[in-house]
């Protein structure tokens, strides 16, 4: 069903990972509101595919495939912009992956490229894209962390410091945007139903299937902080709670309740 939003028809967002998941999730929540698309992520046929989805709802959606990792794709996507008369009004962060394991096992190539994807990647797009934003005086960045950027989270030791640097970058640049026009919101979706475990190389413990939820509706949260400008949230309950009350913990506690919920 579609409900144009006010504030995004006719805009034009830019969606990073947006062939599985959160980032297909993402798209269809904006196309849903009246936002055009750019779909981008290194598996053409599933950009292809959701493409023909928006299509046939109405959205005209752009596809771009393209490996992040590689240091010249966030000028090329610039340059797609600009060439093609579309600013980008709308960037949503979300590509990412997470490695399990203890971090003496991790392959270094792996995690390098992790660690690159998931702080490197959503900076260097938000310095390229801010500008024209902050000129229109119109715009929204939407960073995607997770919950894990609470706290220390054994067995994902460097995926969850990679996520409390995409957390504090955003909060800190929602402050210095306020009263710009533009906003910077970070979501951090505890477990959500995506390929991100197969990805990361975990088996889902059993609190991680009491406490998955949807990618659609963690989108349609994330999409719906954004427009109010939130600095951060963490969607669902259960997960808020958690952050609530890991803050009341001594950090030591912290990281070995983590590391139960974990294995
Ligand atoms: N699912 C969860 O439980 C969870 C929880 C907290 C946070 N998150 C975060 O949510 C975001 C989305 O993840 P997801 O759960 O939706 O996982 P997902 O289903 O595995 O999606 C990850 C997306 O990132 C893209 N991607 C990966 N490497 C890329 C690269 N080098 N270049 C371009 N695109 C790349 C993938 O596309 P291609 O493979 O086609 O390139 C895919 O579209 C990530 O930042 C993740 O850390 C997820």
């Amino acid at each position: 069903m579609t409900s144009t939003d006010p504030a995004l028809a006719g805009r034009h967002a830019l969606v990073t990972g947006a062939s599985s998941g959160l980032g297909a999730d993402f798209a269809r929540e904006l196309a849903r509101r009246g936002a055009a698309l750019t779909l981008v992520a290194r598996r053409e046929d599933r950009l292809r595919s959701l493409q023909g989805e928006l299509a046939a709802a109405g959205t005209e959606a752009e596809v771009v495939a393209l490996d992040l990792n590689d240091p010249a794709a966030p000028d090329r996507l610039l340059a797609g912009a600009e060439a093609g008369h579309r600013p980008v009004d709308v960037l949503v962060n979300n590509a990412g992956f997470g490695l399990y394991g203890p971090f003496s096992t991790l392959d270094w190539a792996r995690e390098r490229a992790m660690l690159e994807l998931d702080m490197i990647v959503p900076v260097h797009l938000t310095k390229l894209f801010l500008p024209g934003m902050l000129e229109r005086r119109a715009g929204w960045i939407l960073n995607i962390a997770s919950i894990g950027a609470y706290q220390p989270s054994p067995l994902y030791a460097s995926y969850s410091a990679a996520k409390s640097f995409v957390l504090n970058f955003t909060e800190a640049l929602s402050y210095e945007l306020r009263g710009s026009g533009v906003t910077a919101t970070a979501l951090s979706p505890g477990i959500v139903a995506t390929e991100f475990l197969q990805v990361s190389g975990q088996r889902a413990t059993r609190y991680q299937r009491l406490a998955m939820m949807d990618s659609p509706a963690v989108a349609r949260i994330g999409v719906e902080a954004m427009l109010k400008g939130r600095p951060s949230l963490v969607p669902g309950r259960l997960n808020a709670a958690s952050v609530w009350s890991n803050r009341l913990l001594p950090r030591r506690v912290s990281a070995a309740l983590a590391h139960r919920l974990m294995t």
